[in-house]
């Protein structure tokens, strides 16, 4: 049996979504800039697919612009606002358990001269909204938190942190929300966020495709020049196959969200139940089991190296992560466990299972026997 458990670090292309990605290569395969009827075909598909996104999202299509995934979105965000807002300030905020896309930039950002506060986060994951209040001073252009960590699952308090934000404010809020999208409820018509990324290839959609939300009126200038496409803000001939295949990836979470939540939610409870009642020293980390997003659990098994358990379970067809698929080749620490307070021995033990709604009970319950097989085996064996 193959079980993939992997869905933070990417997700299976939804079958649908392949369909409309090779008719957009073989039939439709204009440039949405031609002057002519295939260009005009194009502009189109175009069309549909911002609708497809600006639906999901809450906003107006005019307020998506399409970028080559999640790191590019952030990168954008981050770079386009600090570019046209430093005249204002040079402060950002940012938390410590952002996705790399975020905190390197931030620190590019120090080494050109701004003043970055890296926020702490409780055992939980969750930044204290009061060290956020106190941080903004007249000098910040920029605060960017998550919405849904990808390693430990925590929900931040995107509603209080928003109305953090004054009218008279000048600075911008952005939001990361490549792993919320599509599994918590975001509605920007109901929140007060100007910027926030998504990502293709995190919602059954394809690899190489995102977009970026930026609120009317933001002021924000591009990082890359050319043609001009996205008006403006993003050059270069738009992916015409990675968006029809983003937008109809976001049209089936519209159209399905409710009925996915609550089966990621159910998944994950059998998951952490079984894991909890069959292997004894085994440590949930992040937010407690009903708080955090509906897809990812991260359990540190003690006396275990999470590595080699991964390894002892890609053996049996099990697929999962020891922190982000980013930094997994990388041999440093989790910054984000090591952010919420955990000690080496639960670092070096944890693992990140992350749930898609392609997964199964039969899948968990399999899931949850090997594991157990394999966390005793190596435990003993440690023992000797
Ligand atoms: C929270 C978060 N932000 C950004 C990214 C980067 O997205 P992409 O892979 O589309 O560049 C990831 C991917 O792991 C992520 O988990």
């Amino acid at each position: 049996m193959e079980v993939y458990l992997d869905n933070s670090a990417t997700t299976k292309v939804r079958r649908e979504v392949v369909e409309k990605m090779v008719e957009a290569m073989e039939v439709e395969y204009g440039n949405p800039s031609s002057a002519h009827r295939k260009g005009y075909n194009a502009e189109k598909i175009l069309s549909k697919s911002r609708e497809d996104v600006a639906k999901l999202l809450g906003c107006e299509s005019h307020e998506v612009f399409f970028t080559s995934g999640g790191t590019e979105s952030n990168n954008l965000a981050i770079r386009g606002i600090v570019h046209s807002m430093k005249r204002n300030g040079n402060h950002l905020i940012t938390t410590k358990i952002e996705h790399p896309s975020v905190l390197n930039v931030m620190k590019q950002l120090e080494e050109e001269g701004f003043d970055v506060t890296y926020l702490d986060v409780d055992n939980h994951g969750y930044v204290d909204l009061d060290e956020l209040k106190n941080a903004i001073n007249d000098r910040t252009i920029l605060m960017s938190i998550m919405a849904v960590n990808n390693e430990i699952g925590t929900i931040e308090p995107l509603d209080e942190i928003a109305k953090l934000k004054q009218r008279k404010d000048k600075f911008y809020f952005h939001v990361d929300g490549v792993q919320a999208v599509g599994r918590i409820n975001i509605d920007l018509k109901n929140i007060n966020i100007d910027l926030l990324s998504i990502s293709g290839h995190k919602m059954h959609g394809p690899k190489g495709i995102g977009a970026l939300y930026v609120k009317k009126g933001t002021k924000i200038k591009p990082i890359l020049y050319g043609g001009g496409q996205e008006a403006n803000l993003r050059s270069g001939t738009e992916n015409m196959p990675g968006i029809v295949g983003l937008g109809e990836a976001c049209r089936f979470m519209k159209d399905n969200f409710i009925e996915y939540e609550g089966k990621l939610r159910a998944l994950k409870k059998r998951l952490y139940d079984g894991i909890k009642s069959e292997i004894p020293d085994s440590h949930l980390n992040g937010p407690d089991i009903d708080d955090g997003a509906p897809q990812i659990l991260n359990i540190s098994f003690l006396g275990v190296r999470g590595e080699v358990l991964l390894h002892a379970l890609e053996e049996e067809g099990i697929y999962v992560s020891t922190g982000s698929a980013c930094s997994s080749h990388k041999n440093t620490e989790s910054h984000v466990l090591k952010a919420i307070g955990l000690n080496h021995e639960y670092i070096e033990g944890a693992i990140r299972f992350s749930l898609s709604v392609f997964n199964t009970e039969e899948e968990i319950d399999y899931a949850i026997q090997i594991l157990k097989e394999k966390v005793n085996f190596l435990r003993r064996y440690k023992r000797r």
